[in-house]
């Protein structure tokens, strides 16, 4: 989604920003542009497309200015045309706006402006907002851009800059992140912390309500009322190296192959063997207070809810407990029935999908404990639930979600086996689930020393136009996994279904064109699993199939077998979505996609 960097110091900022926007590219978007001040005033350069578009037009034209600000746009209001790409000037021209999020009264506001002469150039709320700015200034920028945001409702995360305050940049967050970064003489603004972490890893996160005035000798934040907010300085942990390619052709190849210890991560220092259970510190839940929920609701989007689904078959077979599963953007807008002994988990990778974030807040509104199961370390789901985990997979940075998916299912493991241990598995059962669950690293390894037998598999079948997944129990949500990815790098139509529901009408799909994979381990429904799998050959699909190590029964009738080592049944998920990530990556590898930046893909979703 749109990323923002911005930039004052000694140095000279269009390289700083264009760097920066580079970092960012994987969130996805749709045109670029910087703002950069120098003696004669607010240079803008923008340009529809990749950012290499932007950068060949700088190669004619480079903006001298050691303040500016930069950003990539993923299109909401308006098309991805070079007019309505970021920044956007006021009506003087001299203030200089780029906004990620949607300023919903945009269209009001606009005819208000009109009203008293204002010519507008794009179709953006953000000129909207620019140009509002600029009725408000006089000679105070930071007291402008606050006058200006009690005016407007919606979303935002933006970074403004005047050719008369040539030493500042103003930046302000609602609902959109934003963070500073802090560094020797020089301060930064991003929406992203990979997009400054070359130049500094200490940063400020703002929250929603807050300013913050970045000048070449300090920074400062601010709310809409008050001038000055004490905030900490937090260490970014992670280094350049964890998000650059390292070898790799592309960043999802490189994280389906981190999985081994990534997973490894998101266990590590949580499972007490001796005790058959899970150490969650972190859920700041005590166990009476864990015994008392009589209800769970997971809620997510994306492969992060098929995370969710897996952890209701884990949750309800392991502890017994009542098990909801709500996707975020449905929650939020519902009237849940909720109370204090409903415990709400959330799940994300990035921490700042907008529909995740507002079902943490309406679950708090009305009473609940939330949750939350986190990828990205500060992130504002994060810093908003009662409690967590945080998956510690790394930065994930390709759009399709690997190895964050595997380290949310192993994060719900450990939430399984805590209840169910508080309630009523043996400390022997706790035991082996630990078992299997520390196995999963190598076994992971193990399928992924075998990549070349994906990859001819993805040989044979990357010409398909349509594919479907069929899994049964806990590896039906699998099968809505491998689909997903398939479709979204790939674009091949993929749907997933549970393997008998087939009947009742997707059966209709099957020719001797359609590949359907079956999610097939030896598990308690592997006999009604086989009977599915006849039924497709009966059709003459193409089954491909993945089966535990050792099965013969499935091999006859299957096309393509693909072995998964054995584990405990509801850890299958784990092992099973390995090959079908790998699987997508090479079919879309094959079909010449984009891999890392799939088309009107973002990485994270700010945005409703
Ligand atoms: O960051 P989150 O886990 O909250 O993101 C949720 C979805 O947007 C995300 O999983 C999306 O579906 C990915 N493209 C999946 O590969």
């Amino acid at each position: 989604m749109c990323g923002i960097v911005g930039y004052v110091g000694p140095r000279q900022a269009t390289s700083i920003l264009v760097d920066g926007l580079r970092r960012m590219e994987y969130r996805g978007y749709d045109s670029a542009g910087i703002a950069v001040i120098n003696g004669t005033g607010v240079k803008i350069r923008k340009a529809a497309g990749k950012l290499s578009a932007l950068v060949d037009k700088l190669k004619t034209e480079t903006p001298d200015g050691t303040i500016g600000v930069g950003h990539t746009r993923w299109a909401t209001h308006g098309a991805p045309t070079t007019p309505n790409a970021h920044p956007h000037l006021d009506q003087t021209g001299r203030i200089a706006v780029i906004h990620n999020g949607i300023i919903e009264n945009a269209g009001t506001i606009r005819k208000a402006l009109q009203m008293r002469g204002h010519n507008f150039k794009s179709e953006t709320d953000t000129e909207v907002l620019a140009h509002l700015i600029g009725e408000y200034d006089t000679d105070n920028l930071e007291e402008a851009v606050a006058s200006a945001l009690w005016d407007v409702e919606g979303a935002y995360g933006i970074a403004v800059i005047c050719s008369e305050e040539p030493g500042t940049v103003v930046a302000a967050r609602n609902g959109s992140p934003l963070l500073i970064g802090v560094g020797d003489g020089e301060y930064f603004v991003a929406s992203d912390a990979s997009a400054i972490l070359e130049h500094t890893r200490s940063v400020v996160y703002l929250d929603d309500g807050e300013m913050a005035v970045l000048k070449r000798d300090g920074y400062r934040v601010r709310n809409l009322t008050e001038t000055h907010v004490e905030k900490p300085v937090n260490q970014i942990e992670w280094d350049l190296a964890t998000i650059e390619r390292g070898g790799y052709d592309h960043f999802m190849l490189k994280e389906i192959f981190e999985q081994p210890e990534s997973l490894h991560n998101t266990l590590r220092g949580h499972l007490l063997e001796d005790e058959g259970t899970a150490r969650l510190r972190g859920l700041n839940l005590s166990d009476d207070e864990l015994k008392r929920f009589d209800r769970i609701i997971i809620t997510a989007c994306g492969t992060s809810w098929h995370a969710a689904l897996i952890g209701e078959y884990m949750i309800e077979e392991m502890a017994r407990v009542p098990v909801e599963v709500e996707y975020a953007s449905e929650f939020r807008y519902r009237n849940p029935v909720l109370d204090d002994r409903c415990l709400v988990i959330a799940i994300s990778q990035s921490g700042e999908t907008a529909d995740t974030l507002a079902a943490v807040r309406e679950a708090k509104r009305r009473g609940a404990r939330a949750v939350g199961l986190v990828n990205v370390v500060g992130s504002t789901i994060a810093r908003e639930v009662d409690g967590g985990l945080y998956l510690r997979a790394g930065a994930e940075i390709g759009v399709a979600s690997t190895k964050a998916f595997n380290s949310q299912v192993g994060a719900l493991a450990m939430v399984s086996l805590r209840l169910a241990r508080l309630k009523n598995l043996s400390v022997l059962q706790g035991r082996d689930f630990i078992r299997a669950l520390n196995r999963l690293p190598d076994q992971i390894k193990q399928i992924l020393d075998r990549a070349p037998e994906i990859e001819r598999l993805a040989t044979k079948y990357h010409k398909a136009g349509n594919c479907l997944y069929l899994g049964r129990g806990v590896n039906f949500p699998v099968a809505l996994e491998g689909a997903l990815k398939l479709k979204e790098i790939s674009y091949i139509h993929a749907e997933g279904y549970p393997a008998a529901e087939m009947k009742h009408g997707p059966i209709a799909l099957i020719d001797e064109n359609m590949p359907v994979v079956f999610i097939a381990p030896k598990d308690a429904v592997y006999s009604k699993i086989v009977s599915n799998v006849e039924e497709v050959k009966a059709r003459k699909g193409r089954v491909i199939a993945l089966v535990t190590e050792g099965d013969v029964e499935i091999a006859k009738l299957a096309e393509d077998t693909f072995t998964l080592p054995q584990t405990h049944d509801l850890l299958t998920p784990i092992l099973a979505s390995v090959p079908l990530q790998l699987f997508s990556y090479y079919v879309a590898v094959l079909r010449g996609c984009n891999v890392d930046q799939p088309r009107n893909l973002a990485k994270s979703v700010t945005v409703e």
